[in-house]
């Protein structure tokens, strides 16, 4: 076996370099929450997520959104399963839809959020990917006059990745909708391509949406784990998304 360099590891994921086209991700069964103060190996998450997210960037790809992905399918390699991905520059901010109030929003503003308050069209959020040791804070949250001002990116790119988000909000939400899924806030990453388009990047899982299941409102994604749920219980509401949003295609 030849030997393969990992150019990044965190605790939830790492990328192998494959060739100067095409890196190799792989999805580690790791949950945490810093605010919650939890942090697990759950087994099986890791795969529930990688299903995930490699359906639901096919999704955006057939709406004609470009995304890191580069082949359709999950794949093996080094006895790994992960997905082939496109090699990119990331933009170091986490760009936040919300469509009902919960998590941070209603930490920070309860002077003016209440709890599950819709938001049409969805909020917008955009925070800075900042290791807690540099700060002692969490990934604070820019505004458009700081992505512009810090560099960070120009405005045209900053309207080009609001539009993005934009896209995203509406498809993902639509076709969990149709999924009896209901949204409550997610993430996304983007990037420049090697031509400098502004690309979807990493990872759109069951860790970085808020979603519950219609009829019985509870979650399908990671507030399971926020919730203190078992690990049993964890791995059954990433399986359930899964089983929701990848079975209502197929009919
Ligand atoms: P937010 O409410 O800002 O954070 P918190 O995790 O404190 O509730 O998060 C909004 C959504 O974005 C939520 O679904 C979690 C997701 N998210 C991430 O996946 N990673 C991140 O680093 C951030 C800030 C949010």
């Amino acid at each position: 076996m030849r030997e393969n360099k990992i150019i990044a590891e965190g605790k939830s994921k790492k990328i192998y370099f494959i060739d100067d086209d095409t890196n190799f991700m792989v999805f580690k069964d790791h949950l945490r929450s810093i605010t919650y103060k939890r942090e697990e190996n759950i087994k099986g998450t890791g795969i529930e997520r990688l299903k995930a997210c490699i359906y639901i960037l096919n999704l955006l790809e057939q709406y004609g959104i470009k995304t890191e992905l580069k082949d359709r399918r999950l794949k093996t390699f080094d006895n790994e399963i992960g997905m082939v991905v496109k090699p990119v520059r990331a933009i170091p901010i986490e760009f936040i839809a919300r469509f009902y109030a919960a998590g941070s929003i209603l930490r920070l503003y309860p002077s003016i959020v209440k709890a599950n308050q819709k938001f049409d069209p969805p909020l917008f959020k955009y925070d800075l990917k900042q290791d807690i040791s540099i700060g002692g804070v969490d990934d604070p949250t820019l505004n458009e006059s700081y992505i512009v001002g810090l560099n960070l990116l120009t405005q045209n790119e900053l309207d080009e990745c609001k539009r993005l988000l934009g896209q995203v909000a509406y498809i993902l939400n639509k076709e969990l909708d149709q999924a009896g899924i209901r949204l409550i806030d997610f993430k996304i990453e983007l990037g420049f391509d090697k031509s400098g388009n502004i690309i979807v990047i990493d990872e759109i899982s069951q860790d970085c949406l808020r979603a519950n299941d219609m009829l019985t409102d509870t979650s399908v994604t990671k507030d399971a784990f926020r919730q203190m749920k078992s690990d049993d219980e964890v791995l059954e509401s990433y399986k359930r998304f899964n089983k929701m949003l990848i079975r209502k295609k197929n009919n």
